[in-house]
């Protein structure tokens, strides 16, 4: 049996390897990262890797994928769930798991395995994708898995004492710690004081890259973005790969207090959690984004678009990046996209962030239609149009009238 492991070097992932080499006799495992711009998270990660038990390490930077295929699609839907968030976990398990099956492929693996527990999403997120694009890998999940409990790890706290019993290094303490999840996109923290919903999060704590709001700078900052199709291309005039593009503006954001919300999310799985996510650059692209096609989408289009893309955020929330729906749904969006080309002045300042002005060559706004002047414009034509679009209230009111009278 060999194992590709989707490897984080935090704590959940790697009691799992010695876990895998006492229970199943002989296993090769393949620990795999991936580098999604996750900070200084993976120094040293090989290294621990090995003394943890892998045979095999594979290390894979995927930024500028995850930006240009996973995120910025995801901004040309405009997906947001349940209002606040902007799933920067979500959108990257299955990037991670699709590098997965492909390393299996190449080191010859039967298995995959990953270290989400039984209670959240991102398990789900692992295993639809490996299912999606290789439903002959057998899945493991140890945190799930019967004898892991037997074994004694049922949280995170015996996790430290197991990690510690096999000569991991861990920097937890048994204290209550924040879970977290950083990518490019966002970080996410759950856990701690965020598991109370009438606490306000210790900010210090708790915040990495952005700073609060009340200790933004006085000085409003503006930015401006490039976008092309519907995806972000430039800042201030200057082209950038994906990945620097959002790290930019990640800084940019982060120094203004930008993008951080508190959320009561409902899971997939049932049950609703609390978290603080960080998400500065996203946050800027979004309001960016929003004010191009408020600029250059028609109408009716733009009605169905928004329609479209909260249930399009559900199923990349569920894990279902791989589902036909999404793909049709991408398709649809990607369609609409073709005009949402131009730049937009956004301005940061104390934890806000608001187009203040936008530029289209596609642009279908016509100042000369939006003003008062009535020269050039049929007012009968108007008259007309209401005439037949009151026509049904009309007649309805006509019949109470009667019904009033009698
Ligand atoms: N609740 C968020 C989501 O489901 C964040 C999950 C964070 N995951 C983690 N392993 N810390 O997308
Ligand atoms: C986990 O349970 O492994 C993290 C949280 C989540 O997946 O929602």
């Amino acid at each position: 049996k060999k194992i590709v492991l989707a490897y984080s070097g935090g704590l959940d992932t790697s009691v799992i390897l010695p876990w895998l080499k006492g229970r199943y006799p002989g296993v090769k495992l393949v620990a795999f990262a991936a580098e999604l711009g996750q900070g200084d998270e993976l120094e040293g990660i090989e290294k621990k890797a090995y003394d943890s038990g892998a045979d095999e390490v594979v290390v894979a930077d995927l930024r500028q994928e995850f930006a240009e295929r996973y995120c910025f699609p995801m901004i040309r839907a405009h997906a947001v769930y349940e209002s606040d968030y902007l799933l920067g976990t979500s959108i990257a398990r299955p990037l991670i798991a699709a590098h997965q099956v492909r390393v299996a492929h190449e080191t010859g693996a039967d298995a995959v395995g990953h270290g989400a527990t039984g209670k959240g999403n991102d398990q789900v997120r692992f295993e639809l994708t490996a299912r999606a694009l290789d439903p002959s890998l057998q899945i493991i999940s140890p945190w799930k898995d019967p004898r892991f409990i037997a074994d004694g790890l049922t949280d995170r706290e015996t996790a430290i004492d197991y990690a510690r019993e096999h000569g991991i290094p861990v920097d937890q303490t048994t204290k209550k710690i924040y879970s977290r999840d950083r990518n490019l996109w966002h970080i996410s923290h759950e856990g701690a004081e965020i598991e109370d919903p009438a606490k306000e999060p210790d900010w210090a704590n708790c915040l990495v890259t952005a700073v609060r709001p009340e200790d933004a700078p006085d000085e409003a900052e503006v930015v401006t973005v490039g976008f092309e199709h519907g995806s972000p291309v430039s800042i201030d005039g200057e082209r950038l790969p994906g990945h620097t593009l959002i790290e930019k503006l990640n800084a940019l954001g982060g120094r203004h207090g930008v993008g951080t919300t508190v959320l009561t999310e409902n899971r997939l799985v049932g049950m609703k959690s609390r978290g603080v996510y960080e998400t500065p650059g996203g946050s800027i692209l979004y309001e960016a984004h929003k004010a191009l096609e408020q600029l250059t989408l028609e109408r009716d289009l733009f009605h169905e678009k928004i329609r479209l893309s909260s249930r399009y955020a559900e199923i990349v929330y569920n894990g279902q990046w791989f589902h036909p729906l999404r793909e049709a749904f991408q398709a649809f969006i990607d369609r609409a996209s073709e005009v949402v080309t131009g730049t937009v002045r956004v301005k940061l300042y104390k934890g806000g962030c608001l187009a203040i002005g936008a530029q289209s060559p596609e642009s279908l706004y016509d100042e000369k239609l939006a003003s008062f002047a009535m020269d050039g414009y049929d007012i009968t034509a108007a008259r007309g149009f209401i005439d037949l679009f009151g026509l049904p209230m009309q007649v309805v009111g006509l019949r109470e009238a009667k019904r009033r009278a009698a």
